[in-house]
């Protein structure tokens, strides 16, 4: 009996402690004292179990650990024995208690009001994941850590884009070399406020995710690879109708060809590997999705993204090298003659 109303009055105590966290020992072991008990369980309505065991070494090890105490997030559990509550499943359950996450990560939470995710959780969708079904309720640990784990918590869900993009140009050197240039799924879509094709813009957009990394030079010159693919490809005319089409917002009309159109997305591979689609043998096939009627010489015509060099398009290179002389030659010569003539005009009066 004493016993018990020490333990009410130590959980009255946790509860009423401030907002800030601040290590809370004692209220974890008043908790612990029933939840390390492993067999500790109760059944739902809907038949399902739900274990109530908390591991007192996986909690401290946490992110969390030691800095939080069990009450900073059940911030409603002010008595012992607790009030069943209302849940009928597990998924209900977990719905009620995520936002307990929203106190100390506003800013987080506020962004997966923002993810494609957000209207499938609103309309009850059980697949659509919230905070602790991508990160774990007690035993958080640091989310990036290592880097390939973020495609793997995406994964449990999407395991078909996850296991594509690991065979990527992209995924296979992040798992294979731990390259950290290379991008995961965050750096396209985000972690909270996660975008995607079926948002307005989103696809127009797609090409600036790419130049974001391979415009930087100083990444690029480690993989010998050219830095103006970006710039060559708005001022070809795929670029120029995809900035028109995203300046006046009229995405959804004709489709154009953008980076991922050519590469692929989750499926880019290096542009000479047998199954590019950019690759010379493929390439044709590529440009008929879009110009059906296209033929080898279509495809074969075209200078991709490299600026014309005297080894890879000579004709273009030739006429724009002479370009460059003839244009000056000709200016010059125009001036040249208006000076002589003026000349003549003061010499002569
Ligand atoms: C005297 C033993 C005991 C102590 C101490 C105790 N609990 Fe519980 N807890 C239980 C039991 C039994 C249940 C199952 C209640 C039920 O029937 O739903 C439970 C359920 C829960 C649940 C699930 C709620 C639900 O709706 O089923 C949470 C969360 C919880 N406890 C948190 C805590 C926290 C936080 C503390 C410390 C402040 C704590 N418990 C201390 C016995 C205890
Ligand atoms: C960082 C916030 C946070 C802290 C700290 C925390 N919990 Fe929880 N707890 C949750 C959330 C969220 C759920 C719901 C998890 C789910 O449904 O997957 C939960 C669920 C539970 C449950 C129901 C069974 C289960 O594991 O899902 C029990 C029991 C529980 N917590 C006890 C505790 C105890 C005891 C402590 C302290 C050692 C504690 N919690 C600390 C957030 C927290
Ligand atoms: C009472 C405040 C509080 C609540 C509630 C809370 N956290 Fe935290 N969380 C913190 C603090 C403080 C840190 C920073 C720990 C550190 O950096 O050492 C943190 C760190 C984290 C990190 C790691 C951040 C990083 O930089 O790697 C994640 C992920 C996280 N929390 C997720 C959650 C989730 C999920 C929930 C809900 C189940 C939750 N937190 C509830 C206070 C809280
Ligand atoms: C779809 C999975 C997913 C959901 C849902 C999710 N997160 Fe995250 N979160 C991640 C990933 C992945 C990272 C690491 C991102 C990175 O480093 O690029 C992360 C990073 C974090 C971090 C550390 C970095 C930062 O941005 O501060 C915190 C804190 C965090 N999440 C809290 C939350 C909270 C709170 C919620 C719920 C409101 C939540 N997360 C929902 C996947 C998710
Ligand atoms: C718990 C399961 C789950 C996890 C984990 C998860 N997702 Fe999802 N995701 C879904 C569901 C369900 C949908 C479909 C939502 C809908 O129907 O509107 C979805 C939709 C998407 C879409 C939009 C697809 C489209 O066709 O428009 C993108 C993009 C996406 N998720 C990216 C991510 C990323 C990135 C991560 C990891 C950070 C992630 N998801 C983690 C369940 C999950
Ligand atoms: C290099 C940028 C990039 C990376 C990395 C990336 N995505 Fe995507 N993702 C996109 C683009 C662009 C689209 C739109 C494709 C389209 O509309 O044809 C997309 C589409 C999607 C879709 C919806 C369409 C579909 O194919 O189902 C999902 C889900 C998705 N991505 C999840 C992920 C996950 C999970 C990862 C990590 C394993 C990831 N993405 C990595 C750029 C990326
Ligand atoms: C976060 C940075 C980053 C982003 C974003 C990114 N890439 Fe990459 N990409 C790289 C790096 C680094 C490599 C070199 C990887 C290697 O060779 O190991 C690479 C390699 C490639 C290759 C192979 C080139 C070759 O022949 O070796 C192609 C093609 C490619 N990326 C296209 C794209 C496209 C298209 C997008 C946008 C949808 C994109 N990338 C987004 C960093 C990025
Ligand atoms: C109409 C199709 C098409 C579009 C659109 C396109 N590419 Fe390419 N890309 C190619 C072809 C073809 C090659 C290979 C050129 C060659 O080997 O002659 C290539 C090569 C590359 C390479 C390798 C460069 C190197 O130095 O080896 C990268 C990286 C790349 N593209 C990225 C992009 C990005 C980023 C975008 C969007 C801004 C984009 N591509 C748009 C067809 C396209
Ligand atoms: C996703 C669809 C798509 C793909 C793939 C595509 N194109 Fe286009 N292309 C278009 C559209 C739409 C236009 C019209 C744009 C405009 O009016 O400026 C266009 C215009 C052109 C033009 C300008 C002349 C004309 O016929 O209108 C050429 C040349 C061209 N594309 C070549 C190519 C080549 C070469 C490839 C393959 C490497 C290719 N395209 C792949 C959609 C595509």
């Amino acid at each position: 009996m004493l016993h018990s109303t020490l333990l009410s009055l130590l959980v009255a105590v946790a509860v009423q402690a401030p907002v800030a966290p601040q290590p809370k020992h004692e209220d974890i072991e008043t908790c612990l004292a029933c939840h390390s008990n492993t067999s500790m369980s109760v059944t739902l309505p809907s038949g399902e179990t739900r274990g109530l065991f908390v591991d007192r070494d996986e909690f401290t090890r946490s992110i969390h650990g030691g800095k939080l105490g069990c009450t900073d997030c059940h911030t409603d559990m002010t008595g012992v024995p607790h009030a069943s509550k209302p849940f009928s499943t597990k998924r209900e359950f977990t719905i009620a208690y995520y936002e307990a996450c929203k106190r100390c990560h506003f800013a987080n939470y506020s962004k997966t009001l923002d993810s494609v995710h957000y209207p499938a959780i609103a309309r009850g969708d059980r697949m659509a994941p919230v905070c602790v079904d991508c990160h774990g309720a007690h035993y958080v640990t640091p989310p990036n850590q290592p880097r390939s784990r973020i495609s793997q918590t995406c994964a449990t869900c999407h395991q078909g884009v996850s296991a594509t993009y690991a065979k990527s140009v992209h995924g296979r050197a992040l798992r294979e070399e731990k390259n950290a240039d290379v991008p995961t799924c965050t750096d396209c879509h985000r972690a909270h406020d996660i975008g995607g094709p079926h948002a307005p813009g989103w696809r127009l957009k797609s090409p600036e995710l790419c130049a974001n990394c391979h415009t930087q030079s100083a990444m690029m010159k480690k993989y010998n690879l050219s830095t103006s693919v970006m710039q060559t490809y708005l001022s070809d005319f795929h670029g120029m109708t995809a900035s028109l089409q995203k300046k006046n917002g009229t995405e959804g009309g004709q489709v154009v060809a953008l980076c991922i159109d050519c590469h692929g997305v989750h499926d880019i591979t290096k542009t000479d590997a047998p199954n590019s689609g950019v690759i010379q043998a493929n390439l044709l096939r590529t440009c008929q999705r879009c110009h059906p009627g296209a033929t080898t010489n279509f495809s074969s015509a075209w200078l991709s993204h490299y600026e014309p060099t005297f080894k890879n398009a000579p004709l273009v290179y030739a006429v724009k090298v002479s370009y460059r002389i003839l244009i000056p030659f000709m200016i010059g010569g125009l001036v040249l003659q208006i000076l002589l003539h003026l000349w003549r005009v003061v010499v002569n009066r």
